[in-house]
């Protein structure tokens, strides 16, 4: 078998991005469309899921036909058609799963079933072509927060994840509450760099002493106590300021574990995605710690860190390697979790 020719389609619907991608040999992109919704939901403050579902029945079709004929290609010239089944939104996953399903009925393709969170993780494998495992990652989105160590492809540990709230969804949460808008990840990132990030005290929950696990509540629950304090006095928020002093407190956790995880796992690479991978101070601080201590680190381009389909399709080509394969009984799993698993287990 050739590893070059293997080509995969893959299909992203998990939250408010439809998104379809061929990609080539697991690293060589030939097409890939994303049609965001957020204009659809930035009205309501978050993602609306029947809104949602709605759009992406609207676009898959259409993207699938598109992304094809952007790359040159016909159905019969892909190797398989990997997907999305989880986490995310039923109403949403379901419309992808749907779509790969008729597919591989109709066009006689393995169907590759895709968890979105290591999805996210394969984004690097697309980018850097000589990334080395073994690595630990740290996998920061809008929905989840997960610190990784990989083996090898199909054998990962899960060492840490988060308590109670994702990285992003405290991004999210925080900018709503000071009416920014959005997704608010990108406008506190903006905000951040015109702001002092020693400007006021917020906690950092490292838990306890062994534990890679992280816990944003408490400090969501402090930026939104200092917010109402603030608006009771009708004193003036500082919102570069305060934007600035809550990245940090969330970016000092995450380095931090991410860098402890590496010593724990006695490893020299890491490695960092998500749509949080995307923050600017995130990117910079961890790349100063890691020349400090001695590790290699991987990040995605921008545009590779936020939901897309290209990184679904990677991880398929690694499953597709493994023939690890799904039926046609597929179903989503909107609470499906990042666990541990190895091909000798
Ligand atoms: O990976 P993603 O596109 O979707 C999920 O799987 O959740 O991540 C979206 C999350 C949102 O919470 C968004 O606010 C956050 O990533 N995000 C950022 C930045 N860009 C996106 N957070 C911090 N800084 C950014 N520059
Ligand atoms: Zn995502």
């Amino acid at each position: 078998m050739n590893e070059r020719e293997i080509i995969i389609m893959g299909i992203e619907t998990s939250c408010d991005d439809t998104a379809v991608a061929v990609v080539s040999g697991g690293k060589k992109i030939l097409s890939s469309l994303i049609s965001s919704q957020s204009d659809f939901h930035q009205r309501f403050g978050g993602v609306v899921p029947e809104i949602a579902s709605r759009r992406h029945l609207e676009a898959v079709n259409l993207l699938v036909e598109e992304t094809l004929r952007e790359a040159g290609l016909e159905f019969d010239d892909l190797s398989a058609v990997a997907v999305t089944y989880g986490p995310g939104l039923v109403g949403a996953l379901l419309i992808g799963v749907s779509t790969a399903k008729a597919l591989s009925y109709s066009c006689g393709l393995p169907l590759i079933a895709v968890n979105h969170i290591e999805g996210h993780l394969y984004a690097n494998f697309l980018a850097h072509k000589d990334i080395e495992l073994p690595l630990a990652a740290l996998i920061v989105s809008g929905g989840h927060t997960n610190l990784v160590y990989i083996q090898e492809h199909g054998s990962f540990e899960v060492l840490g994840r988060t308590r109670d709230d994702a990285a992003g969804e405290v991004f999210d949460k925080v900018a709503r509450a000071l009416d920014l808008g959005y997704p608010g990840g990108p406008v506190i990132d903006r905000l951040s760099s015109e702001g002092d990030s020693q400007a006021i005290s917020f906690p950092r929950a490292y838990l306890e002493e062994e534990s890679l696990d992280f816990s944003f509540s408490g400090l969501k629950s402090s930026v939104l106590n200092y917010v109402n304090r603030k608006m009771q006095k009708k004193e003036e928020i500082h919102v570069e300021n305060l934007s600035a002093s809550f990245q940090q407190a969330v970016v000092e956790v995450l380095v931090e574990k991410l860098v402890r995880a590496a010593e724990r796992k006695k490893v020299n690479n890491i490695a960092l995605s998500g749509g949080v991978a995307a923050n600017r101070a995130l990117r910079s601080c961890l790349s100063r710690r890691a020349l400090e201590e001695g590790l290699t680190l991987y990040y995605p381009p921008l545009e590779l860190c936020t939901d897309n389909a290209a990184m679904i399709a990677c991880a398929g080509y690694y499953q597709y390697l493994r023939k690890d394969f799904a039926a046609l009984d597929l179903n989503a799993v909107p609470g499906l979790q990042l666990s541990s698993k190895s091909d000798n287990m």
